[in-house]
């Protein structure tokens, strides 16, 4: 292909994609398959100037209008800022560098003659001296939010305007969707300035909560949409497409679910989409000879954004050089995927507003800052086969298999279809070209299909009508998403995923007998049920494949001291269709023995707190078969054991009747162990803040239900409030 026609075709393709990810809201193609085919027209450009045309999308940003929006026209421009594609910490030693430089050229501009037409009179500011004399830069380090760029127009304090980039000088007039936003305040909290108020006195610190708001300003920040509220936005939707709903559609990411919410032309839509916002900047702002805050540094700004009332994220700070920079940059990468919404970089901008100025800009591009992002979280890859798997309880699961991508920081292989449903719905197919997606510890999931790229003949998916494994028949029971094999218990993946699920670490805690030992122990018919683990000697374990001495004896260990457990525990680990750890915990609170347990009827299972006719179905249809009960025997008899009786009457327990709702990240206690502390305490924890909540246990990035929290006049305590009502103190 000659070069002209494959410039043609790289604007042709990349059009298309800016058409589909900016007026569409509905990208085909990742995010790093558009930064690749970009470079690669820069590049031809760059090497044939001829070939750049004004329609080529490197000679623009941004996105058209979309009609129906009004525009408006941003008084100070929205620009972007460079960004570095080098995913490692190293990028800010190159940017300290980069500025230092900048200064140091204009320093020597000085010290030109007069005559010279580079020759520069005004001196350097003082701090721009300071640095060229070896003082470290000082910057604030901030993430960087993936959602989309919005600007609010506050006047006296009011929010009148709120406005999407657009190409950066005009953008679409949003301001009806925006109003819906919880965390966008419609009037600021503070005083208003007035011109005749005296301006605060110069110097740091100054102005800590306590600068006046200016007749005129515009925040500039991101929308974005959490994790958690894009699940389950994404959930609803597929719950109203299962119901017929055509108008309904899932949304490829977070980014793009809020740029649809953003941009849609019915503002009742729009607000029931749970949108978030952070502050990072400004754009017009009353200057101080008329009466606006004289700010002096850009950490100053965040602090008063945040007194204004707007939310500005807590992860930005203060960082002095480049090594501090850096550290942040591993930090955020560290926080990362545990994070309750997408970064897809960090941003460093030079703190001071004098060395801003004094750097200036390259064409619409900040010297003064500069963006590092991390790997995408998106990637394109192949289905090389789509897989069924058999789980615990005989559902079928089909899995795709990928050609490995490295995606969110890990390499991926597979991903799971969920269903048939789902698989037929995403209409996967063997040969596809896909978008994988792996964001905080979701697991990862093919997006989308790319229909363009199918190879000819690639049928569609259906499921086996007979298990891959045990080839027993496959059903799906009425009003059921899932297939399951009919095998039972004589499947032996069912055989191994119970196993797996009882070794498991909240169920009996077995630690070593893993995947691979499983498989082994299966098809060797070393074990063929639960009991039978506790019956293997030394001599049968030392002679499996790959199995070291010292790990079947430390297995042998793991395996004895599994045998001291709880009821709960145990109850959990039989793997029972509908009891999760909760359920068990509850049954176990309820009938303090096992043989109450087994001996009771459906309505007495009933009247178990939280246990619904499901779930006493399911439990009582376990215990009435003899296999179950033989099971059961068999375990107690190879020395299962546990404290039996009634625990302590709950009612007594410190914070008995008390709800919880955990939310965001607290410093030291992980979910887990915060959840484990309240339970031993009597305390429920539950997912979502109601009237009935006791305490909203709030930690860092904590979000919507923090909101809710206050909204509903809940008490929101940190970790240390947590531990004193624990009794713990420290
Ligand atoms: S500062 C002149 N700070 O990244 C500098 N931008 O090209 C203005 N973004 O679309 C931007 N997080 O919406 C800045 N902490 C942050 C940011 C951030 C995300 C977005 C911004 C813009 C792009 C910058």
């Amino acid at each position: 292909m000659n070069i002209e026609t494959k410039a043609a075709q790289l604007r042709a393709a990349l059009n298309r994609a800016a058409h589909q990810y900016y007026t569409l809201d509905a990208p085909e193609i990742p995010d790093v398959e558009y930064d690749r085919l970009f470079q690669e027209l820069q590049a031809i450009e760059a090497a044939h100037p001829e070939l750049r045309t004004p329609d080529s999308p490197t000679q623009r940003v941004g996105a058209a209008v979309l009609a129906g929006f009004t525009p408006v026209r941003h008084s100070v421009p929205m620009l972007s800022i460079r960004t570095e594609t080098d995913t490692t910490a190293a990028g800010a030693e190159k940017f300290d560098e980069q500025v230092r430089n900048h200064l140091a050229s204009e320093q020597r501009r000085t010290e030109l003659k007069p005559g010279d037409p580079r020759y520069r009179a005004e001196p350097l500011d003082p701090i721009a001296q300071a640095v060229l004399a070896g003082q470290p830069i000082g910057y604030v380090a901030e993430p960087k939010f993936d959602g989309l760029a919005i600007s609010l127009r506050y006047e006296h304090g009011v929010l009148v305007q709120a406005a999407t980039r657009g190409d950066g000088e005009t953008g679409e007039d949003v301001t009806q969707n925006i109003r819906t936003l919880r965390q966008i305040p419609l009037v600021l909290s503070g005083e208003i300035s007035a011109r005749s108020l005296p301006l605060p006195l110069a110097g740091e610190g100054r102005g800590e909560g306590g600068w006046p708001i200016p007749p005129i300003l515009e925040v500039r920040g991101e929308v974005y949409m959490r994790r958690d509220d894009f699940e389950a936005l994404n959930e609803r939707m597929r719950e109203r497409m299962a119901a017929g709903d055509r108008a309904a559609k899932t949304f490829v990411n977070p980014r793009n679910a809020a740029a649809g919410a953003v941009r849609q032309l019915d503002p009742a839509i729009a607000a029931q989409r749970p949108l978030s916002f952070f502050a990072y900047g400004l754009g017009d702002i009353t200057p101080p000879e008329a009466g606006g805050p004289d700010f002096r540094a850009h950490w100053e700004v965040l602090q008063a954004l945040r007194a204004w009332g707007l939310p500005v994220s807590a992860l930005a700070r203060r960082a002095q050089g480049a090594a501090e920079l850096a550290a942040f940059h591993a930090d955020v990468a560290a926080e990362r995927d545990g994070l309750p919404f997408d970064i897809d970089g960090v941003v460093y901008k030079v703190d001071s507003l004098a060395l801003q100025r004094e750097l200036g800009f390259v064409t619409r591009e900040p010297r003064w800052a500069v963006a590092h992002k991390y790997p995408a979280q998106e990637q394109l890859t192949t289905v090389q086969a789509i897989d069924v798997q058999v789980g615990r309880t005989g559902k079928l699961t089909p899995v795709a298999k990928l050609a490995p991508v490295f995606v969110g920081g890990v390499t991926v292989t597979n991903a799971t279809l969920h269903n048939e449903l789902e698989a037929r719905r995403k209409d996967v197919r063997v040969g596809d070209t896909v978008i994988v997606r792996r964001a905080g510890d979701v697991i990862p999931e093919v997006v989308s299909v790319l229909a363009d790229q199918r190879p000819p003949g690639a049928p569609e998916f259906s499921m086996p009508a007979r298990c891959p494994v045990c080839d027993s028949e496959v059903v799906r029971e009425e009003g059921e998403a899932d297939h399951r094999c009919t095998g039972g218990i004589s499947c032996p993946a069912q055989r191994k995923q119970a196993l797996l699920h009882y070794a498991s670490r909240r169920a009996m805690d077995i630690e070593g007998l893993g995947e691979k030992l499983v498989d082994q122990l299966i098809d060797g018919r070393v074990v063929n049920s639960l009991p039978d683990l506790y019956r293997m000697g030394f001599v049968s374990l030392a002679a499996l494949d790959r199995m070291a001495e010292k790990s079947a004896q430390n297995l042998l260990e793991a395996l004895e001291k599994s045998k001291q457990t709880t009821l709960a525990r145990f109850l959990y680990a039989l793997g029972i269709r509908h009891v999760g750890e909760t359920t068990a915990k509850d049954l176990a609170r309820h009938f303090g023995t096992l043989d109450a347990v087994m001996a009771a009827s459906t309505s007495q299972l009933l009247q178990t707190p939280d246990v619904g006719p499901v779930v006493a179905g399911s439990v009582h249809t376990f215990f009435e078969q003899p296999h179950n009960r033989e099971v059961v025997e068999q375990l107690r008899a190879v020395g299962i054991y546990w404290a039996e009786g009634k625990p302590a009457p709950a009612a007594l327990l410190p914070l008995a009747g008390k709800t919880f709702v955990l939310t965001g990240t607290l410093p030291t206690l992980s979910r887990d162990e915060a959840k484990d502390m309240l339970e031993a305490a009597g305390a429920k924890v539950s997912g979502s803040v109601s009237k009935k909540t006791s305490y909203v246990v709030a930690g860092a990035e904590a979000g919507s239900k923090l909101e809710r929290a206050h909204a509903l006049e809940v008490p929101v305590i940190d970790e240390d409030g947590l531990r004193a009502l624990l009794g713990g103190g420290a």
